[in-house]
């Protein structure tokens, strides 16, 4: 556990670039894993995260080197190919990874053990489980559906047509993948819709799916018993790294901050149209495609922000960056409101307690309820701080990065418990601070 006090340390200026994104990242290694022939991945997030998942897909038996920083090269096993691990598969503080490969294997005929760290083992996986069982996988979970969890594969596997019942990319993923290497077409019912970058890869390493319509509700379908192709695939920034650094200009008075090569997937830029509903100014610069996804560099100016009632349909696009929102919250002009963020208790932590407890300690006015939080801003003036006791981070890097940045405005620092799970979305998040702060 590595302690660390966070405190304002002028403006933040200049230019960076953050590090590639996580969804992008997962899902480049384990579709190039199943493609035969080589792919490479330009501009690869070296997190945690995705080093368990190349780790994973190495035992599944792709063959992945990393040449230089963020460029790897993959040579796939290929669909219906992969091996039985040796070993548990060991997902770390990987929730999509877990989840992910849980929908890969569900349709080899392979046996699996997933074990993580304390944070993994405590979430649902029943959300994965269910599905992935109506194809035929069978599945030993720990008690209440939780890891460490054994999986036996169907080969084959059975297509169905699944209604998600929980807004989410992860699960809406784990059903296309173990889709992918069944006969027939397996289709998904996106009801609201989550992140698509595992439609959008798919077509480009040569799957045959289908976004269609119906009654309102997206509908994806999958062609099975696939033939995947390698894919060069360049990674763009992470918007949910980068809203870290947007935060930060919109609130340390005197920022001018360019953050170079945002990722935009309209999945995924939902906070970027709340900071600007709360009077942010954040201007896009030079919009471009980057990897059949759209991109920016982001012009941040300080700005006095005023709270607002955030539109709960808006949530899936910025679902990990209510923790940062809510510090921008508690230094707005009057009251921000946040409702339906249900399932932000079943991420790293509970992220609506766990961000209501750090927040208070910071002295920022926050009423909690069951499906959000209700913030009272103090109106650009700082927080008071937690001086040198320590805020709990419970294993959650975005609450570890969310409290740092509350730490730039308060009036006597905040210290973070371990900054430790930081590595796992964004080792370089530290030495970014500094330059930008310097
Ligand atoms: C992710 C989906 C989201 C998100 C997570 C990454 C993905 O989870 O919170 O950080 O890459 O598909 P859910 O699908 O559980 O909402």
């Amino acid at each position: 556990m590595s302690k660390y006090t966070f405190t304002s340390d002028g403006p933040l200026t200049g230019r960076l670039r953050v590090p590639g994104d996580k969804s992008i990242s997962h899902r480049s290694l384990m579709f190039a894993g199943l493609a035969v022939g080589e792919s490479r991945i330009t501009g690869l997030l070296e997190g945690e995260d995705v080093l368990a998942t190349a780790a994973a897909m190495r035992q599944l038996g792709a063959d992945i080197e990393r040449m230089s920083e963020g460029e790897w090269r993959v040579n796939g096993a290929g669909l219906g190919s992969l091996l039985e691990p040796r070993g548990a598969l060991d997902m770390g503080n990987s929730g999509t990874s877990t989840r992910l490969m849980m929908g890969l294997l569900a349709s080899h005929p392979i046996t699996a053990t997933f074990t993580g760290d304390a944070s993994l083992s405590g979430r649902p996986m029943n959300r994965v489980i269910d599905p992935l069982s109506q194809m035929g996988a069978s599945f030993e979970a720990s008690s209440g559906g939780t890891l460490p969890c054994m999986l036996r594969g169907a080969a084959p596997a059975v297509p169905i047509t699944y209604r998600l019942p929980v807004a989410s990319a992860q699960v809406k993923s784990a059903v296309l993948l173990a889709g992918l290497n069944t006969p027939g077409i397996t289709r998904v019912i996106e009801p609201i819709a989550t992140r698509d970058h595992t439609e959008r890869m798919l077509t480009g390493f040569g799957a045959t799916l289908e976004v269609g319509e119906d009654n309102g509700e997206r509908v994806i379908a999958i062609h099975g018993e696939a033939d995947l192709s390698p894919c060069d695939v360049i990674v763009p920034g992470d918007p949910s790294s980068a809203a870290f650094f947007i935060v930060a200009a919109l609130l340390v008075p005197g920022s001018d901050l360019v953050i170079e090569n945002v990722g935009l997937n309209p999945t995924r830029a939902g906070i970027i149209t709340v900071l600007q509903q709360m009077g942010g100014s954040i201007e896009e610069l030079d919009r471009r495609e980057v990897g059949g996804e759209p991109v920016a560099d982001l012009r941040v100016r300080h700005s006095m922000l005023t709270g607002i009632d955030v539109d709960p349909a808006i949530v899936p696009s910025m679902v990990d960056e209510f923790p940062v929102l809510f510090v921008a919250a508690a230094v707005a002009k009057g009251t921000t409101r946040t409702t339906g963020l249900e399932e932000l208790r079943v991420k790293e932590s509970d992220r609506i307690a766990v961000m209501a407890a750090a927040l208070t300690e910071a002295g920022a006015q926050v009423t909690e309820h069951e499906d959000g939080l209700e913030i009272e801003g103090t109106g650009g003036e700082p927080l008071r701080g937690t001086g040198n006791a320590p805020v709990a981070t419970h294993l959650d890097h975005r609450i570890a990065m969310s409290m740092a940045i509350a730490g730039l405005v308060s009036a006597n620092g905040v210290q973070i418990d371990d900054t430790a799970p930081i590595a796992t979305s964004f080792p370089t998040f530290m030495e970014l601070l500094e330059s930008a702060a310097a």
